[in-house]
């Protein structure tokens, strides 16, 4: 069994074979690599992107799709049964299972109990891997490298999970990390440690403009409301607003990645100068999903 649940347990080979089954499928697609599958995509916090993806990749791939986008209408929303046994029975259903959860550890959960691969699509503000390679992708894809890149992350980089994975599969390939958030919303300590002690240069600024001259990608993300009580939500929104001016000192070949959705920090006029790739980045989803999927069900190409 092969559960995706954290980045730190990928080795750089496990990340490589994932990109490079991921480039292939983008090159040639295939249509029968999950035929006679039943995957469960199960999401218990609001997504456009990650779960349309995956069942997106799931149909691509010849396999068919249960779950639900919302539990709110299942026996756990509407008559108290434990997520435990929710996920018993779905996991007794399926080949593979899929889930996004609001709290931090559940999909962890979830696989100690199951007997078929599990899928972290985002555990609360913990960990997002199935992100995290559709991001590494879209880098390689860019860059023409993942080794030694320069990334500014900006936003909200306590409870941005995309960010978490991402700095953590990173650290495997020598990068240089700018940290650009208020100081409130600070990377936690326990992944500056996590850097740290993997010999990663990393340095924290709440100046943009400052580091724009130095940067490969531009990582932004939005300030996560649903982490937030209200007050405290609109005190810290919108203190970083990427537009067409914010750029003027950016590599040629600078990128902006956001993992979407986005609020207002890239304002629209951003999306036709060259620097724009997120919609792009989505799209990729799709192909860092079928080789997840493909490769925990065994299915090598
Ligand atoms: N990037 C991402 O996780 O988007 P969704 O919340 O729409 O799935």
């Amino acid at each position: 069994q092969k559960d995706i649940i954290s980045i730190s347990e990928f080795s750089k080979d496990h990340i490589e074979l994932i990109l490079k089954t991921a480039f292939e499928l983008k090159k040639n697609p295939r249509t029968d690599l999950l035929k006679d599958k039943l995957i469960g995509v199960t999401f218990f916090e609001g997504s456009t992107r990650t779960r349309l993806s995956f069942e997106t990749a799931i149909q691509r791939l010849g396999g068919r799709v249960i779950g639900f986008p919302d539990a709110a209408n299942t026996s756990l929303g509407k008559k108290g049964e434990t997520f435990m046994d929710s996920m018993r029975i779905i996991t007794s259903y399926t080949d593979a299972l899929v889930i996004r959860h609001n709290k931090e550890g559940a999909a962890r959960l979830a696989a100690d109990i199951s007997p078929v691969p599990v899928i972290n699509a985002g555990d609360g503000s913990n960990q997002h891997p199935s992100q995290t390679m559709l991001d590494l992708f879209t880098i390689k894809e860019t860059q023409g490298r993942l080794e030694e890149i320069s990334i500014a992350f900006v936003g909200d980089l306590k409870y941005g999970r995309t960010v978490h994975s991402l700095a953590e599969a990173l650290s495997l390939y020598n990068a240089r990390i700018y940290l650009v958030s208020p100081e409130s919303l600070a990377m936690p300590q326990y992944i500056l440690d996590d850097l740290t002690k993997r010999g990663i240069t990393f340095s924290v600024h709440t100046s943009l403009e400052e580091v724009m001259p130095k940067i490969d990608i531009l990582y932004m993300t939005r300030v996560q409301k649903e982490r937030f009580d209200e007050t405290e939500y609109q005190h810290l929104k919108s203190k970083y607003i990427l537009t067409p001016e914010t750029l003027a000192d950016a590599k040629e070949n600078m990128k902006i990645l956001h993992p979407l959705p986005r609020i207002d920090e890239i304002v629209s006029s951003v999306d036709d100068t060259p620097y724009a790739y997120y919609f792009k980045q989505a799209a990729n989803g799709v192909y860092a999903r079928e080789a997840i999927l493909s490769l925990v069900l065994n299915k090598e190409i």
